[in-house]
This record gives structure tokens, sequence and C-alpha cells, in this order.
């Protein structure tokens, strides 16, 4: 068994202890995580491997989650991520408390407009502010080289670049690839709240974006490929917030005119009371 990774609960000692491996020369990788780990957490520890130390920070972000979502019931297993994270070679944990993120009177909000405002955006108000006011101030306490984010919240990363060339974040961000079960269910924190006849149901979002990416792969248009992605997910009930063939990084929906160009399918929806997201890039 490994040394664990060093369990750090306080920004001032986290901060420390990075810019000492940085100015001495060293590429600190950071990987930001809500916890309940899994092997696409890993796949993005194992990605910021590539630097000479690794932190992971493990902290359930309250600014993320709207009213009736699922912040008290969120999956909080610092024990067994600990343990994942010590055979994964991390050297350090960050785990804050909520209040050394959000004093008291904490008053200040990080907004990134533009690609915040669709689809998550408008089907989660307030969600990428929490995101952003999130991962601005881990970046202030956790001064890494590199931070990884996984491509299953795609709309999350366009809005995580986009504030850190805003703000001249001089971190580098890495995006990775989303990792499936077998049956292509992206891997997600929240797939636990699925019933086994919910976690069925549930790969039809991964079928319905193949069924999206095969369509437009053989000359569909938007609306064509759309369609088929819809028709797969509507055979198995799924409640859909959106299902949507748009620009990766403008996130903007395409018109029929555009095959070629970069595309991307994305969709949202509900699996019982289950809310899932995916994505899968076209071209
Ligand atoms: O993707 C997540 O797990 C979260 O949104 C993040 C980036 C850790 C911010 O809380």
């Amino acid at each position: 068994m490994p040394d664990g990774p060093l369990i750090e609960r306080n920004p001032a000692a986290i901060r420390r202890a990075v810019l000492e491996a940085t100015t001495s020369g060293r590429r600190v990788g950071f990987v930001p995580t809500m916890g309940a780990l899994h092997a696409g957490h890993l796949s993005l520890v194992e990605a910021a491997g590539d630097c000479d130390d690794v932190v992971v920070s493990i902290f359930v972000n309250p600014t993320q989650f709207g009213p009736g979502e699922d912040y008290t019931r969120y999956p909080r297993t610092l024990e067994s991520d600990c343990r994942l994270l010590a055979d994964a070679g991390v050297r350090w944990v960050f785990a804050p408390p909520v209040d050394a993120l959000y004093p008291d009177d904490d008053a200040t909000r990080v907004t990134v407009d533009g690609p915040s405002q669709r689809w998550e955006g408008e089907h989660r108000p307030g969600h990428f502010q929490g995101v952003a006011t999130v991962v601005c101030k881990l970046f202030s306490m956790v001064p890494a080289t590199t931070a990884y984010f996984g491509a299953k919240d795609w709309q999350q990363t366009v809005v995580v670049r986009r504030m850190v060339r805003d703000l001249a974040f001089p971190i580098d961000i890495v995006v990775c690839p989303t990792v499936r079960e077998a049956d292509g269910l992206a891997l997600s924190s929240r797939n636990v709240y699925l019933s086994s006849e919910e976690r069925q149901r549930a790969v039809a979002l991964s079928a319905g974006l193949s069924a999206a990416r095969d369509c437009w792969q053989h000359g569909g248009d938007a609306a064509t490929a759309t369609a088929a992605m819809r028709a797969v997910i509507g055979e198995q009930a799924i409640d859909v917030d959106y299902a949507a063939i748009v620009d990766p990084v403008s996130l903007e929906p395409l018109s029929d005119s555009t095959q070629g160009l970069p595309a991307i399918a994305l969709v949202a929806g509900r699996v019982g009371s289950t809310r899932l997201i995916d994505n899968m890039l076209l071209s």
C-alpha cells in the first residue's frame, strides 16, 4: 500500500506547499473534484501524472447547486476517495471546510456571461456562477501549473477556459475524454442514485448521442441528427431538458448549412428523479 496523500484542509498551507513545489521547478497538476470519485476522476488524475506532483481537491461546492437540487444528499466519501488517491500516487488532497471558501460575510461571485447562458445555464440558473466562483477560489488557493477537467461537463470546460483567459490565470487547462461504462453510460457521481431499471434506461442518453454522431457523419444535417438523438432517447421515457447540436466553443446551435465544421451533441435529461448530462463530439 503506497503512502497516502497529505490531506490538507487549510488554504494557506496548500498554497504554500504548491508554491514551494513550483518555485523549485516542479510542475504541479491539479484535479478539482467534488469527491465521490470514480474511474472518470481517476483518468484525470492519471493524466495529471504528466506533472511532477498531483493535487486533488475534494469540495462539494454549495453555490453550484440550485434550490431543490441534491447538495445535501450529494455522496460524500472522503475516506474511500483518499484510499483511491493513495493508490494513484497523489501527493496532496485539499479538502477544505465550507467556511474556508465561503466565510460568513462572503460577498463575491464570478460570472462568465457568454458560455454560461444557454443549456445548463438555462436549466440550472446560477450553476455556472457557482462553478466559476469556486474554481476561481481554488485556482488562487492551489497555484498549480495545469488543471484537468473531464469532457463530460463540456459546457463547464468552456466556461472555465473562458474565465482563465479573461482573468489571465497563469494555469493551463487540459480537457480529458469522458470515461464510459461498457454499454456507453458516461460515468457520473450521480449514477449511484439510479435504480437498476433506471440504470438500464439511462443508456439511451449515450445511445442517442451515438445515433446523432452516426447520422452527422453520414452527411445528415443538424435537424436530422437531433431528431435521431431524440428518437433513441424518447424510447426510454427520459424527460429531456435539451438535446442539441452546437458549436463546441461558442455553444451556439448549428444551422443546417454548417456540415463540415466542428460540432458537438449535448443532452440533459431526467431518468426518474436523477438528472444526467452527456455529450459527444460529432466531427
Ligand atoms: O466538475 C466538478 O466536479 C465541479 O463542478 C468542480 C469543477 C469541482 C467545481 O466544484
